[in-house]
């Protein structure tokens, strides 16, 4: 865990430095992707304790458990895949599970699990995954649970917590 940590603070430090340079020379194209928000850091690190021994790291399907599935995962960083998925479709076959939404039962259901914002955290990541896919349309009416009224303390500030493990 330890080098993880300090690769990542290193990271950083190059990412200010990157910054700094730019500031001073003006106009020079943006060489580093802009951090990811708040709620994809909180879907990344939901997605790895729950999600990646099966749908891998990287989400490409890979994880470590995929010997063991009859039905794999799909490769959530195909964009032309991705592109078919409204949020809606996400949202769903999280909280139900496979047997929900008429995919492997494999797929175990997790609205017992995580709570509605936690999983709408875990849709925003995976559309990380495969940037460059529109996402389809939701069917509407449909509106996410987002966070609750009042921020959670403890595990859910950033700050607290650090990132990653
Ligand atoms: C035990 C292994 C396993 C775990 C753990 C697991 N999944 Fe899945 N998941 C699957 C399999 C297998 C499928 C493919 C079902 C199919 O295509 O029939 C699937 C399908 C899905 C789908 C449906 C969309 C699609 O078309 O592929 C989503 C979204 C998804 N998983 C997200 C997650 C997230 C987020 C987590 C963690 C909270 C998670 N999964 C945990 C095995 C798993």
């Amino acid at each position: 865990m330890w080098p993880k940590r300090l690769l990542l603070l290193c990271c950083g430090f190059f990412l200010l430095w990157g910054c700094g340079e730019q500031s001073e020379q003006g106009a020079r194209p943006l060489l580093v992707k802009p951090p990811p928000s708040e709620q994809v850091l909180r879907g990344a690190r939901l997605y790895r304790d729950y999600c990646a021994y099966c749908h891998g790291e990287k989400g490409n399907g890979k994880g470590l458990n995929t010997p063991y599935l009859p039905k794999l995962p799909r490769d959530y960083t195909d964009g032309a895949y991705m592109r078919e998925k409204s949020d809606q479709d996400l949202y769903e076959a999280i909280a139900q599970g496979g047997r929900g939404v008429s995919l492997s039962p494999l797929m175990p259901p997790y609205d017992q699990t995580l709570r509605p914002w936690e999983i709408w955290d875990l849709v925003a990541f995976l559309r990380t995954l495969a940037p460059q896919a529109p996402r389809k349309e939701s069917e509407s009416p449909f509106s996410f649970p987002q966070r609750e009224p009042s921020p959670l303390p403890g595990p859910y500030s950033l700050s607290s917590r650090g990132l990653p493990r």
